[in-house]
């Protein structure tokens, strides 16, 4: 049986003050993990996690929205409801994959025992496809897969991939010393599975997490890659200080065994709002990323107004060596209405800028250090700093401020003398691209004042700077 909305029960919009305009939101209601991300029959798709009655997470379902460029999204009904026996407690979060002319979707099927402890549940894998990327049939032979006996009850997010003919899929999972792990499966035909064991797991619940959830595995640059987003590591002075983590680990698959020999794990964005990301490759081969621009404990001010959550731009990963970087895809520059500025600042100590509508806004930034010099941008409310990112030359450290509480973020990147800022601003985010990706920063912030923009060093420098405004 397929489940269908109540239309009667949905949150409405009451206040359009935080929209952002050019990164996928939902119409009403919560959003939480980028799902099922493809390209099928000449369109992009991409599901999110959703909760149409109220701005709060709640039984998940997958929302929809299509696009025919990645820039430009429209907006689709509904494509799983939760309420059928194999997803009583809800639609998680899963992946998709186009068979012939038919396009899979791969989920979890969340349950509670029923009992008031929203820990007490067990989940397991359904599938959902559709012959016309709008409407979607659940399989009726749902569950395709159920938790194996050493597992706790954390099996989730299941990845799909296709090799050489061959169907497999990793899924995010604890094992019962509540350690994350990723635990592999391979198939002919994507409903017949079976289980070849973990293929990665944490070496502490500490270090490397308790729960790794949402796992995306792929092959860039020679190098096999795992994402997942593990939850519990311990935050250090400077590093994991989000409540759970997305980030990567590099290293070679061997199928036969199978075994993933991997490094050390590493953030792959150094923001306060970055989770539960999920991948996939266009039809040029680009590997492309969306996440969530939050993780769960953040405070979302657009809540009140019937609605929550927004996803990143859509970014190109590309690896060196073992380094993972994201950029901007360079189709937002449509975006593009009005060139703003552009200039060479000499700057002495700081500048302040008033660009029209910075709040929708692209900005490049360059600039040559030397060993003591200091840059930091800033979005100014008014006198006051409301977010800033600072790079220090001496020890090549960038520190993202943000105004409110637990205000700091770093990152260390490579020495050089060249610095070179990329920035998307929208109603209610900043992404802040440094060095063509090596580091970046994804950071939700909430304003209904005027925003002025601000240079600053602690000597002199010269800084190039062009700003665009973007379409609203
Ligand atoms: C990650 C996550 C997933 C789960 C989904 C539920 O943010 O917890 O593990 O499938 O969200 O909404």
């Amino acid at each position: 049986m397929t489940q269908l909305i109540d239309k009667a029960k949905l949150i409405r919009v009451t206040n359009k003050r935080y929209r952002q305009n050019f990164h996928i939101i939902t119409p009403e209601g919560w959003l939480n993990d980028p799902n099922g991300l493809c390209y099928f029959q000449g369109y992009y798709h991409v599901f999110y996690q959703f909760h149409p009655y109220s701005a709060e997470w709640g039984p998940m379902h997958w929302g929809h929205v299509r696009s025919k460029d990645l820039v430009n999204w429209e907006q689709l009904p509904v494509a799983l409801v939760p309420g059928d026996p194999e997803d009583k407690g809800g639609c998680f979060s899963g992946s998709a994959i186009v068979k012939g002319n038919r396009l899979y979707l791969i989920y979890t099927g969340h349950h509670y025992y029923d009992d008031g402890n929203l820990d007490h549940f067990w989940e397991n894998q359904n599938v959902a496809y559709s012959d016309d990327g709008i409407h979607f049939t659940k399989y009726t032979d749902n569950p395709i897969i159920s938790v194996p006996k050493d597992n706790t009850q954390h099996f989730r997010d299941p990845k799909v991939w296709e090799l050489d003919g061959q169907y497999y899929l990793v899924i995010g999972s604890q094992d019962k010393e509540k350690l994350g792990r990723i635990l592999m499966y391979k198939s002919k035909d994507l409903l017949n599975w079976e289980y070849l064991g973990p293929i990665a797991k944490s070496h502490g619940q500490e270090t490397e997490g308790s729960m790794w959830e949402c796992p995306d595995f792929f092959r860039l640059n020679g190098q096999d890659v795992l994402i997942c987003s593990p939850m519990g590591i311990k935050p250090t002075e400077k590093k994991y200080l989000n409540v759970s983590q997305t980030g990567y680990f590099v290293g070679q698959l061997d199928y036969k065994q199978p075994k993933f020999k991997r490094n050390n794990f590493s953030e792959l964005d150094y923001g306060h709002n970055f989770y539960a990301t999920q991948t996939f490759v266009d039809p040029t081969g680009r590997r492309i990323l969306f996440g969530w621009m939050s993780p769960f404990d953040e405070e979302m001010l657009e809540k009140p107004d019937g609605w929550a959550g927004s996803l990143t731009i859509p970014r190109e990963l590309k690896l060196d060596g073992d380094h993972l970087r994201m950029l901007p895809l360079k189709e937002y520059q449509q975006l593009r209405t009005k060139k703003i500025y552009d200039t060479n600042l000499q700057l002495a100590k700081r500048k302040k800028l008033d660009l029209p509508d910075i709040q929708h806004s692209e900005l490049l930034i360059e600039s040559e250090l030397n060993t003591n010099d200091q840059l930091k941008w800033s979005l100014l409310e008014n006198e006051e700093e409301i977010l800033s990112l600072n790079y220090d030359q001496k020890n090549s450290e960038l520190t993202l401020y943000r105004k409110g509480k637990d205000s700091f973020r770093y990152a260390q990147i490579k020495k050089t003398n060249q610095l070179k800022l990329h920035i998307f601003i929208d109603t209610s985010s900043v992404e802040i691209f440094v060095n063509d990706g090596e580091a970046v920063f994804t950071e939700r912030y909430y304003t209904q004042k005027k925003l002025l923009t601000q240079f600053s060093t602690n000597g002199t420098l010269n800084v190039n700077v062009i700003a665009f405004n973007l379409k609203k």
